[in-house]
């Protein structure tokens, strides 16, 4: 047996063998199959790129039927229960897990540059008062690009890097700039002794004198920020590296990465899970919810997945999260609902059908609501750890081989040639 495909051009009775690697054929392979000469071959057309593998990586594994998630091997309930979100971010660029000194100077690397610039924080105060923050994080991130002109110099290792750690490192400065500035209060500077993510929280929520962040809440938020970290060539992930294909500076890539984040289809559905919990807003109105759904009416955010067809299994740790939060805030009085509902969901055809389960979305909107997040960040606490996963496959795009600027084809189903008709001419 070999590992080709052969495969006959009814149109023309001719045959052709295409090598098979990976599972995957060349799209470019099909290109000599030809009616004739002038026939520029034969195209795939994969409107959402659903059976496209537009890329090769070494980051993420995921296996959708089976609820697996691993990254560079890694698998994510370990991470969850062992790692943190810097060890992890580490683990995304670098392909390792860091040796204790290794790690040591890679938080250290990140503390010192947390801070903003100055002109930047300056920027960020002028948005008005009750905007969107994903917008402001959005326009923070591509502002960063005209701060550090040598961002642009994405062949030079060092350089590199160094945009890297400024992205990671700044963009929890960036989210707690435009909360703070929503509320028109000025970023505060977070103590120097705080971890990353207790000095987020302090950029936060402090107010006057010193903050402490609860230890099972900056736990919580940093199992979060691993579950969040990469998710392999997802909508926001392959804009980043579409974006980067044509040499743009990673923080400009990285601006267009939050944009695609933004939508309620993407990282938008924790708030849209929320909203729609509120709407429901008792657990005897669920089942009129579900009848809604299945009539295609509404669709019910935080559930179904293009690549999970069962449980997400972010999901899973993140109920486990859940309560662990609860204990320390009190129960969020939407939790009821959205249990509700899954367990509606889990036993309805409609949705065993098309196999829609949980997916990262559905609980965690209620755990940030507990910890005092309005519904507006839980986007941006969404893009804060996912910087990493995006510059990870940032830099793997720039160092792979195969890689040229995206630039899709098309079917062209428009007017054929016509004469330009003057304006006194045409008819309504
Ligand atoms: N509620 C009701 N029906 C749904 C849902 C849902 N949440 N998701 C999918 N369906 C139905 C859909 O109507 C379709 O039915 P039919 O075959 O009868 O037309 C079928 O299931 C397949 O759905 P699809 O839209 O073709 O699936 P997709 O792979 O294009 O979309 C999705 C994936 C995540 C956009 C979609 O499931 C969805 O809109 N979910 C709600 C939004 C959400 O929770 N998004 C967060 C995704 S996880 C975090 C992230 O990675 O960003």
């Amino acid at each position: 047996m070999s590992d080709t495909l052969t495969v006959t051009d009814n149109r023309t009775g001719r045959t052709y063998e295409v090598p098979v690697e990976n599972g995957t054929i060349r799209a470019t392979d099909l290109r000599k199959i030809k009616t004739d000469e002038r026939d520029a071959g034969l195209l795939t057309y994969d409107p959402a790129l659903v059976n496209t593998a537009a890329v090769r990586s070494h980051i993420t594994y995921i296996d959708g039927d089976r609820g697996i998630l691993r990254y560079r091997g890694y698998p994510i309930e370990q991470l969850a229960e062992k790692s943190s979100y810097l060890e992890t971010a580490y683990l995304l660029l670098r392909g390792e897990l860091p040796t204790a000194s290794e790690l040591a100077s890679w938080t250290k690397a990140v503390h010192e540059h947390r801070l903003l610039p100055e002109r930047i924080e300056g920027l960020l105060d002028g948005f008005p008062r009750d905007t969107h923050p994903m917008g402001v994080l959005i326009s923070g991130l591509a502002a960063l690009s005209t701060h550090y002109p040598d961002a642009k110099s994405i062949f030079d290792e060092e350089s590199r890097h160094r945009q890297i750690l400024r992205i990671i490192a700044q963009t929890p400065a960036l989210a707690a700039a435009a909360f703070r500035a929503g509320q028109g209060r000025p970023l505060v500077r977070p103590p120097d002794d705080l971890s990353v993510i207790g000095g987020f929280l302090a950029m936060l929520f402090a107010d006057g004198g010193r903050y402490e962040p609860h230890p099972a809440l900056e736990r919580a938020l940093d199992v979060l920020f691993i579950l969040h970290a990469d998710h392999e060539q997802n909508c926001s992930t392959y804009a980043m590296r579409s974006v980067g294909s044509s040499h743009a500076d990673p923080f400009s890539a990285s601006a267009a990465a939050a944009a695609a984040l933004y939508g309620p289809l993407h990282g938008g559905a924790n708030e849209a899970v929320l909203r729609m919990l509120t709407e429901i807003g008792s657990v005897d109105h669920v089942p009129a919810f579900i009848k809604r759904v299945e009539a295609g009416e509404v669709r019910l955010m935080g559930f179904g997945h293009r690549i999970y067809k069962s449980y997400d299994p972010r999901a899973k740790i993140i109920k486990r999260t859940a309560d662990e939060v609860f204990d320390v805030t009190g129960r969020n009085p939407l939790l009821d609902i959205a249990m509700e509902l899954e367990r509606i969901a889990l036993q309805d055809d409609y949705f065993v059908s098309r196999r829609l389960y949980p997916n990262v979305d559905f609980y965690s909107g209620l755990i940030y609501q507990a910890m005092g997040f309005p519904s507006e960040m839980f986007p941006v606490l969404f893009a804060i750890p996912r910087t990493s996963g995006w510059v990870a496959q940032w830099e793997e795009m720039l160092l792979d081989p195969d890689t040229r600027i995206v630039r899709p084809r098309q079917i062209y189903e428009g007017s054929s040639v016509r004469d330009y008709m003057p304006i006194d001419r045409r008819t309504p």
